[in-house]
């Protein structure tokens, strides 16, 4: 490195765009690319962003010398840059600063010939997916991924604060979780084992151990749907509570999501505003959520169909197909707790109703604005002889269940739980139209590359 670049840095302190409002009036050093340039006359803009921000500086041909003045109109996009100038407070800029650059140097230039792929025009949705490695440099993307992270960090932080304890189950199990259909094959040393397809069934026997706990990490799903919602790799929190029944889980799930979009509205609120989100939709979401039956549910789309509100007339029985969720979320502006499901059309573990054997104590938890289900939970079969009945009814070898019938033969209790799957919570607190954009690298049916 030059030695300017070692001045530089010795005689202003190095900070970040974010940091700018401590520095008003100062020299600063940044470290950062070079995101957008104009020209105008005798003066040049540089964009630059460092990760935390973006900042427009301006450089007149008379403030800088001739070396740095050449050294800036030549920048290529996305070269990484060393920048030293003054914090000025400028109320029309997007950050409340611009930079008035007094020095620059390169670290690394892109040369000309393999120019930056990703330009501040419009690109098609597989072009920009090829480039993800380089997309979520820009302003949305990474305003994305940090109000993702805080997402995940607010969810963590409701169960931590709440006598929970996290416990992290094995991600190659034995056995299915959510029906053998989209199982994902690993050969464990000549043996066929699974990636997980939610940590559940393990955390059922740490709640046995620890009394309240959550699980978060990656799940899997050989989903064959190519849908909105869909992906193949994504990552789920579950709490997982002893002696705690269906009215106990919806009451969490409600405290839980509130807690996580207020957060969102608190932290993250220069990042809801780079993506444009309507906030006003957020600032409702606060207990209680409308609890409603799967019959009232069927009972409104019956209505809303002959009513001419929907193409689809729903069969009941049937799960809800995503025109049905959306119909559902849409009659209210929060989220909405859907119960007491048909228990043919769920997972072999739920409880039955005990006044309705037919119905399932699970409940799916849809988002508003159409964004479809949430959260999927239930309360767990507590009986030794009916658990094992219901993995023989759904053709599931016992074998691998031995260890989970245990938590049925030692001091079984009412229990229950649910999961929640990130991606599909970024997706509605940020109003995205695909989960693609709500995780860094997704995996879909079509897609493992980058
Ligand atoms: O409803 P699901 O399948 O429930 C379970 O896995 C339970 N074992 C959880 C539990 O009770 N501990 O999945 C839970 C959530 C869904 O509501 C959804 O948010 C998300 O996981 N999810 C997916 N997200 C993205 N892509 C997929 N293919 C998903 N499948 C489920
Ligand atoms: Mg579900």
């Amino acid at each position: 490195m030059s030695e300017t670049a070692s001045e530089t840095a010795s005689t202003t302190p190095i900070t970040t765009i974010a940091n700018l409002a401590q520095h008003e009036g100062q020299s600063v050093t940044l470290q950062g690319w070079l995101y957008n340039l104009r020209e105008s006359g005798k003066l040049l803009f540089p964009i630059f962003r460092d990760g935390s921000g973006t900042i427009q500086g301006i450089v007149p041909k008379a403030a800088v010398s001739a070396e740095v003045f050449e050294r800036i109109k030549t920048l290529t996009q996305e070269s990484s840059v060393i920048v030293r100038g003054k914090v000025r407070a400028d109320k029309r800029a997007p950050g409340g600063f611009e930079l008035d650059v007094e020095d620059l140097q390169v670290v690394h230039r892109v040369p000309e010939d393999v120019a930056y792929p990703i330009s501040l025009k419009e690109h098609g949705v597989d072009f920009l997916m090829e480039h993800r490695h380089l997309w979520i440099r820009t302003p949305r993307q990474s305003a994305i991924l940090r109000i993702r992270a805080e997402i995940m960090r607010a969810a963590q932080e409701h169960f931590d604060t709440h006598g929970f304890t996290r416990t992290d189950p094995p991600i190659l199990t034995p056995a299915a979780c959510e029906g053998t259909s989209t199982l994902f094959p690993v050969d464990y040393f000549g043996d066929e084992a699974y990636l997980t397809q939610s940590g559940q069934l393990y955390i059922e026997s740490t709640a046995m151990a620890l009394g309240k706990v959550y699980s978060f990490g990656p799940t899997f799903r050989a989903e064959k749907s190519k849908t909105r919602r869909h992906l193949t790799e994504f990552w789920m929190i579950e709490p997982e509570i002893a002696f705690a029944d269906l009215d106990d889980l919806m009451t969490l799930a409600e405290e839980f999501l509130s807690h996580i979009v207020q957060r969102v509205l608190v932290n993250r609120s220069a990042e809801l505003k780079v993506i444009g989100r309507d906030t006003a939709k957020l600032e409702s979401i606060r207990p209680p959520f409308p609890r409603v039956t799967y019959d009232e549910a069927a009972k409104m789309l019956e209505e809303a169909f002959k009513q001419g509100k929907i193409e689809q007339k729903f069969e009941y029985g049937n799960d809800f197909g995503s025109p049905d969720e959306t119909y559902i979320s849409s009659q209210f502006d929060r989220p909405v707790m859907v119960h007491r499901y048909p228990a043919n059309i769920k997972a072999f573990y739920m409880e039955p109703d005990p006044a309705n054997a037919e119905l399932a104590l699970c409940v799916d938890v849809l988002a508003p604005e159409g964004y479809g289900e949430i959260i999927g939970g239930s309360q767990r079969i507590a009986s030794y002889d009916l658990l094992k009945h219901r993995i023989e009814e759904h053709g599931l070898p016992l074998a691998p269940f031995q260890w989970y019938l245990d938590l049925r033969r030692y001091g079984s209790v009412p229990h229950a739980g649910f999961g929640m799957g990130i991606e599909r919570a970024v997706a509605w607190i940020c109003g995205l139209d695909h989960v693609r954009e709500t995780i860094p690298f997704a995996r879909t049916l079509n897609r493992i590359y980058p």
